[in-house]
């Protein structure tokens, strides 16, 4: 019994060291934001204010427990996400298969740094403010046809918004719709 409680402990501990582990190797080495979920209430602004239709095909950015892409998938959107976290990947994939949107949802382990953009029309974005310069730079040398991108709390530094909602910022991407502050 003793050893049976041991090997418990042990588990936790050393799952509680890789989810560790992973939020700092994210902060370091593929870095986008540690795990902090959109509010329910904010996932919808963000789909109304990108006027997402099931003919979206929608990558959010670090996707958390998939969240927006369940909400998305929800109005027929097809959504993907990209997650470096595998606790998230794993927790999220399990979602999707119980509400069964594995035909709309998919989550890819993957850093969203590696991404194909391409396949966007919409592009959900959560993360630390100072990766967003560098965010604009990928996008606007990877994209190459329009593509609506919504931030949730940090604007992009060097664009104007075409749609502002409290904390929510609407861009149209590609390198000559995006309005650049003057
Ligand atoms: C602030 S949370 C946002 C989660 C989700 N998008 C939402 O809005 O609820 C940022 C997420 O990005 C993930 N992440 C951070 N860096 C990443 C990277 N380089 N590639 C893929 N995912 C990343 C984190 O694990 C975390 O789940």
């Amino acid at each position: 019994m003793l050893y049976f409680l041991f090997f418990i402990l042990f588990l936790i501990l050393s799952l509680l060291f890789l989810f560790f582990f992973y939020q700092i190797y994210t902060l370091f080495l593929q870095p986008g934001a540690v795990y902090y979920p959109t509010t329910d209430s904010s996932v919808k602004e963000m789909l109304k204010i990108s006027q997402l239709t099931s003919k979206d095909i929608l990558i959010d950015l670090g996707s958390g427990d998939g969240r927006i892409l369940i909400a998305a998938a929800r109005l027929g959107a097809r959504a993907i996400g990209y997650e470096i976290n595998p606790f998230l990947v794993y927790r999220s994939r399990r979602l999707i298969k119980q509400l069964k949107l594995e035909k709309l949802v998919s989550v890819k382990w993957k850093s969203f740094w590696k991404a194909d953009f391409n396949q966007a029309s919409i592009i959900t974005v959560y993360l630390f403010p100072h990766l967003m310069k560098r965010l604009q730079k990928t996008l606007e040398k990877k994209l190459k046809h329009p593509v609506r991108v919504v931030c949730n709390d940090y604007p992009f530094p060097g664009l104007t918004p075409v749609k502002k909602f409290k904390n929510i910022y609407l861009y149209n991407f590609n390198s000559s719709i995006a309005l650049r502050k003057k």
